[in-house]
């Protein structure tokens, strides 16, 4: 199997711990080349510890992890913790890991990978405010079409927001970077809160990661216990959406997601619908369109993924 050659951009995040675990995984189908981490759920250092104590679970200190943006680059940053916990990481043991952050930053390092290798083979699976890529484009903006897919975690549309009654978070957290990397050209997928909300992790589910007896998937279940008990605590329910594992599953299974081309504007002018993201379906060339919207999940055939991955 030809593996996805992949620059994972997080803020882990107890759902983007999962990911990465996922795509940590994932050895056979995905050529992880960097994690860059950014502030976003909690703040930039903790990000980028996360995401060496995640790679030192999963025995991947190949991986080099490169520190990105302290902030956004407009508004001021929007702490996620009482969803992710004090460390981002939930009731996960957390300790300072071994391998320490690679030298340089996030944005650059994403232009000189990209822009070293043929164009169009580097994919970027971003599960954070977009900050880092939006910096990266800045520097260079030949990264957009040098650039393979870039599959996104963030936006709303048929399901209204999360963090405000019209916005998703990673959106809303840098609406100003997201709108840059929209305009840029890139060509992206994007996972919404419309196609993350129909994947869960049901009590089934936790019980059947429960049951496989592998460092990730112990590391997942205690990540799955502390979003049970969010979404208890916070939203109401008890099946958790597996927002940033969405984009891992899309990379390693794009049969079991429907996506339509559209075209995707986020709104940076107004208080009250900051980081909304009007999304287009009615284009007069959809041909000519960079952006594909994710509006259906065949989400057992998703879930089996994750769990073959784990075991
Ligand atoms: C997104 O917001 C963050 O809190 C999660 O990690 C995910 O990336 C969901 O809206
Ligand atoms: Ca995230």
């Amino acid at each position: 199997m030809t593996k996805t050659p992949l620059i994972i951009d997080c803020d882990p995040g107890v759902d983007d711990a999962v990911a990465l675990l996922l795509a940590f995984g994932a050895r056979e189908a995905l050529d992880i080349l960097a994690i860059t981490t950014v502030a976003g759920n909690v703040a930039a250092d903790l990000t980028a510890r996360n995401a060496r104590l995640i790679r030192q679970i999963a025995g991947r200190e190949d991986v080099p992890v490169y520190v990105g943006a302290s902030a956004p680059l407009v508004r001021p940053p929007i702490i996620a913790s009482h969803f992710h916990g004090e460390s981002g990481l939930g009731t996960l043991p957390v300790f300072e890991p071994d391998a320490p952050v690679a030298p340089g930053e996030a944005a650059q390092a994403i232009v000189d990978i990209v822009m070293n290798r043929p164009a169009g083979t580097v994919s970027m699976a971003v599960t954070g405010p977009m900050t880092n890529l939006a910096l990266a484009l800045q520097r260079e903006p030949a990264l957009a079409a040098r650039l393979g897919p870039v599959i996104v975690m963030g936006g709303a549309r048929r399901e209204g927001g999360n963090i405000t009654a019209s916005a998703e978070y990673n959106i809303h957290a840098d609406p100003h970077a997201a709108d840059l990397v929209f305009r840029s050209g890139v060509k992206t997928v994007v996972l919404g809160l419309d196609a993350t909300h129909q994947v869960r992790a049901t009590p089934d589910r936790v019980a059947a990661v429960k049951a496989i007896d592998t460092p990730a998937a112990k590391a997942v279940a205690q990540l799955f216990d502390f979003a049970v008990w969010t979404e208890q605590t916070h939203v109401g329910g008890d099946s958790p959406p597996q927002h940033d594992p969405c984009t891992i599953l899309y990379l390693l299974a794009p049969q079991h997601f429907t996506a339509a081309p559209v075209d995707l504007q986020v709104e940076t002018q107004s208080a009250l619908t900051m980081g909304h993201t009007a999304v287009e379906f009615r284009l007069a060339d959809p041909a000519a369109a960079t952006c594909r919207w994710v509006t259906d999940v065949d989400h057992e055939a998703v879930f089996a993924v994750m769990l073959e991955i784990l075991a």
